[in-house]
């Protein structure tokens, strides 16, 4: 007697596990959205943005940023003024974007592309992805100074 009231304890406790499994979720959209509403508008906190958390006005700085942006080849797919087929124009950008996001695309082409949603977005309307040109966290804080003078 005692074996029969176990097992049909068993089952129902099984009963009850698989129902919850498949109980729905009560916000089935959110949960599917959630995946990018978690990437804030500075870029996925995993990509390492070297501290750059804020805009620098200091001129030389800004200058430095302005010989590397040659230096490093940015120019040969962006143009300040327009989109070229290479690659979207910069001359608003500090505009757009936050600093600590300017900093983890500057830096980390390639894992933007993978996570960071406004990345992926823009990738779309190019048919070659920003290639990552080994930019140091020194070097991108004087680039994205530049950029912001430019915007101005
Ligand atoms: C091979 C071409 C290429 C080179 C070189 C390149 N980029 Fe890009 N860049 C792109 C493309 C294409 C995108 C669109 C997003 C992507 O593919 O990651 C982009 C996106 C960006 C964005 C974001 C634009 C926006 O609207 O938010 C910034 C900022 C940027 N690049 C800065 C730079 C800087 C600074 C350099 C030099 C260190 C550089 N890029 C070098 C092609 C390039």
């Amino acid at each position: 007697m005692n074996r029969i009231i176990t097992t049909v304890g068993v089952l129902f406790a099984l009963l009850l596990l698989v129902m919850a499994c498949e109980a729905p979720p009560t916000d089935d959209e959110p949960a599917e959205e959630s995946g990018e509403a978690e990437v804030s508008e500075d870029g996925p906190a995993g990509i390492d943005h070297g501290g750059i958390d804020s805009f620098s006005d200091d001129p030389a700085l800004i200058e430095k940023g302005e010989e590397l942006y040659s230096a490093k080849g940015c120019a040969a797919c962006h143009q300040m003024d327009r989109d070229t087929p290479t690659g979207p124009a910069l001359g608003e950008v500090a505009n757009k974007r936050t600093a600590p996001w300017l900093a983890r695309q500057i830096m980390h082409p390639n894992e933007m592309q993978q996570q960071d949603p406004t990345t992926q977005e823009i990738q779309a309307d190019f048919p070659a992805p920003m290639t990552n040109l080994g930019v140091t966290a020194e070097e991108a804080e004087a680039i994205i100074a530049y950029l912001a003078a430019e915007a101005n």
